[in-house]
C-alpha cells in the first residue's frame, strides 16, 4: 500500500479517493484492528486541518478506544457521555462547530475546536463511532458529514463481515 494524495483535490473528489482507499484496505487481509488502523491512517492522510482521527468501539455498553491517529485519548466513554457517547445513544451524527460551547464535550486534546462523530451502525446493530477533531472552528460542513457517513457505511460493512473485534 503506497498512497499518495493528489494536490488540489476538491472535497467531493477527496471523499472519492478516501472511499477507494478504504475499499482497497478492506481487501488487504488482516483483521478488524489492522483495517481500522489503516482506515484511521487513510483518513488522516486525506483530511486537512485535523488533529485527531480514530475509532471508539462499543463493548459491554460503553465505548472503548480503538485505533487512532493523534494524541493519547480517554480509553473509555460511557453511553451518553461526551460527543461520542451522545452519538452512541442517539445513533445520530454529531457535528459540533465549537466544542468550547458544548457542555457535554470531553477534551482529549486541548487544541480541538470542532468535532464530528459518525456512528458505525447498520439497522439495530451499533459497533462504535468514528471520531474526528479539528483545531479549526466549524471545520466540518455538510459535505464532510455526507462523505464521512459514506466512509462509515463502508467501514461498518467490513466490520460486520469480519467481527473479530466484537467477540467478548
Ligand atoms: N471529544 C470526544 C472524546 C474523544 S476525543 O475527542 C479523542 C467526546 O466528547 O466524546
Amino acid at each position: 500500500m503506497n498512497i499518495t494524495v493528489p494536490k488540489g483535490l476538491k472535497k467531493d473528489e477527496m471523499y472519492g479517493y478516501i472511499k477507494k482507499e478504504l475499499s482497497k484496505a478492506a481487501g488487504e487481509g488482516g483483521d478488524d484492528c489492522a483495517f481500522l488502523a489503516n482506515s484511521s491512517a487513510i483518513l488522516n492522510l486525506f483530511l486537512q486541518d485535523i488533529n485527531w482521527c480514530g475509532f471508539y468501539l462499543w463493548k459491554k455498553g460503553r465505548l472503548v478506544l480503538g485505533p487512532f491517529q493523534g494524541k493519547p485519548a480517554q480509553t473509555e466513554i460511557d453511553a451518553g457521555q461526551g460527543v461520542c457517547g451522545t452519538a452512541a445513544v442517539t445513533g445520530a451524527v454529531q457535528r459540533v462547530d465549537d466544542v468550547h460551547a458544548c457542555t457535554n464535550h470531553i477534551a482529549c486534546d486541548l487544541a480541538s475546536r470542532s468535532e464530528i462523530v459518525i456512528p458505525l451502525k447498520k439497522g439495530d446493530i451499533f459497533l462504535g463511532v468514528l471520531d474526528i477533531d479539528s483545531p479549526i472552528k466549524s471545520r466540518f460542513d455538510e459535505m464532510d458529514e455526507r462523505g464521512l457517513t459514506e466512509a462509515g457505511v463502508l467501514i461498518t460493512g467490513y466490520l460486520l463481515a469480519e467481527k473479530t473485534f466484537f467477540q467478548d
